[in-house]
């Protein structure tokens, strides 16, 4: 069994204090934080841009950076999200560029590839990539927000990953709490994505240990 990872979203994070997202993340035990880059030709929202990536950065070096670009070109802002700090950096399968290309890339720049598949994608079409990254991540929410529901119909496809991959590192994002967590451990995933949920605790230390562990 791989440990379970548990990363903050930045994008629930108080807007006018984003620097306080990212301490507020490492201080309470976060394995790494998540990072929303959206351009409004693939999610209809806009969040960030590589500045905010080298705002966290700058603020807690030591706290791993996971890029999800929800991006319809991520192969023209490699370079930029590189410099910024990013070390994963997880592009969507649905993206209108070379995916393989771009994945390979990634590794060349010495960073980690993922790719990422949104809910209403068949799950097939990560087969052909499946070589070529460290990590998958599954949307169970359409992308574009945050604080909407868990779509469980998503599980199937985290043990579709897992069953082919024993080893591979599989996150899921999109609506996780304490139940939604949980089960998506029981379908295979070992690294949870949280955004509203965990922002809004009191006590975020505490709910990052509870998911963690059960
Ligand atoms: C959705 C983003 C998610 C989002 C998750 O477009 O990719 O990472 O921030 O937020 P919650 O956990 O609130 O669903
Ligand atoms: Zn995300």
């Amino acid at each position: 069994m791989k440990k379970i990872e548990i990363l903050p979203s930045l994008l629930a994070a108080d807007v006018g204090d984003l620097r306080g997202g990212v301490k507020r993340a490492e201080e309470n035990g976060a394995d790494a934080l998540h990072l929303d880059i959206m351009d409004p030709h693939f999610v209809p929202n806009i969040s960030f841009g590589p500045d905010v990536v080298a705002m966290a950065t700058k603020t807690c070096p030591g706290l791993y950076r996971n890029v999800h670009l929800m991006m319809l070109r991520p192969d023209l802002y490699l370079k930029p999200f590189a410099e910024a700090g990013a070390q994963t950096i997880q592009i969507h399968v649905e993206a209108a560029c070379d995916v393989a290309g771009t994945l390979r890339r990634i590794r060349e720049m010495g960073l980690k590839p993922a790719i990422s598949i949104n809910p209403e994608t068949p799950v097939e079409r990560l087969e052909p990539y499946l070589d070529l990254v460290d990590e998958v991540l599954v949307m169970t929410v359409h992308p574009g927000f945050g604080a909407q529901k868990f779509i469980a119909e998503c599980m199937e496809k985290m043990k579709w990953v897992r069953a082919r991959k024993p080893e591979i590192d599989l996150m899921v994002d999109g609506g996780i709490n304490y139940e939604t967590g949980r089960a998506s451990v029981a379908a295979g995933a070992n690294m949870l994505v949280s955004g509203s949920y965990l922002y809004k605790q009191a006590d975020m230390r505490k709910a990052m240990e509870d998911l963690r562990h059960g």
